[in-house]
């Protein structure tokens, strides 16, 4: 009995993973023109353009597959997916996936209130810790899509998170259960500000 649910629960959660299987060593050639902004491994140097390497293959195909259809506006981005396959966009996830992730550092004027909303949320304003998806060293969880936050940069994390938290026209990709907008609901600017910067310099 519990063989069978353990099987049905990994078939489900295989057959979640939608698409095809990545090819990392593929993705690196189709890679090329992204490094421009990313950074040739997936670090970008920019503060306004996020990092990718590192980051989960499962999260970054979905927002791959998002851009590509316009579900999310990347407006620097118009048109570089169009003619890119479903297998080209999961060769480059895997590609971004594989690499090392690089950490920045962190406002220490700021950092004690930024772990504190990171580890234990805010009880009175109904928030969770970001750690029950994100993980505790904020590396996410790579299977369920949760993405790595870690040394992500200050300037992108907070855009995302008031693009989340926008009533309309905002980042509203995050499916049916609308997780990260709701969230982004409850956070303040200066909350923002704070988990950002932690989210800046953790690993
Ligand atoms: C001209 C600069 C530019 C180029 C070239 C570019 N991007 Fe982007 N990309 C951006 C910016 C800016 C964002 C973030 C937009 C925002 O703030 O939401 C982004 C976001 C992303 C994201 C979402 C990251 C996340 O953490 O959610 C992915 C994935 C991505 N780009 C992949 C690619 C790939 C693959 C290519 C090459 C085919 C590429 N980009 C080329 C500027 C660029
Ligand atoms: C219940 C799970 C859950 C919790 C709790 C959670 N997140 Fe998320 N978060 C997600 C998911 C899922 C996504 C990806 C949404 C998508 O698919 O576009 C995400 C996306 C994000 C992104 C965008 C990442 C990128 O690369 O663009 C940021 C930033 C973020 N979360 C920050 C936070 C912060 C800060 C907290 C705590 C205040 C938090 N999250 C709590 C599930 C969660």
């Amino acid at each position: 009995m519990n063989k069978l649910i353990v099987s049905l629960l990994l078939t489900v959660g295989i057959s979640g993973i939608a698409h095809a299987a990545g090819d990392a060593t593929a993705g690196q050639a189709k890679a090329a023109v992204c490094g421009a902004c990313h950074g040739p491994d997936g670090n970008s140097m920019a503060p306004n353009f996020p990092k990718l390497a590192g980051q989960g293959e499962r999260y970054l195909n979905k927002q791959l597959h998002d851009i590509k259809s316009g579900k999310r506006t990347v407006l620097e981005m118009t048109g570089l997916l169009t003619n890119l396959s479903d297998q080209d966009l999961a060769d480059i996830a895997a590609y971004f996936a594989s690499q090392k992730g690089s950490v920045g550092a962190a406002d220490p004027k700021v950092v004690a209130r930024g772990e504190a909303l990171f580890r234990g949320g805010d009880l009175a304003k109904g928030l969770p810790a970001c750690t029950g998806c994100h993980s505790p060293n904020g590396a996410g969880n790579a299977a369920a899509g949760f993405p790595h936050l870690g040394g992500q940069h200050a300037q992108y994390v907070a855009k995302q998170l008031t693009e989340f938290r926008k009533e309309e026209g905002g980042r509203s990709n995050d499916g049916d259960t609308k997780t990260m907008q709701t969230i982004a609901k409850r956070l303040s600017d200066e909350d923002i500000a704070a988990v950002s910067s932690y989210i800046q310099g953790l690993h």
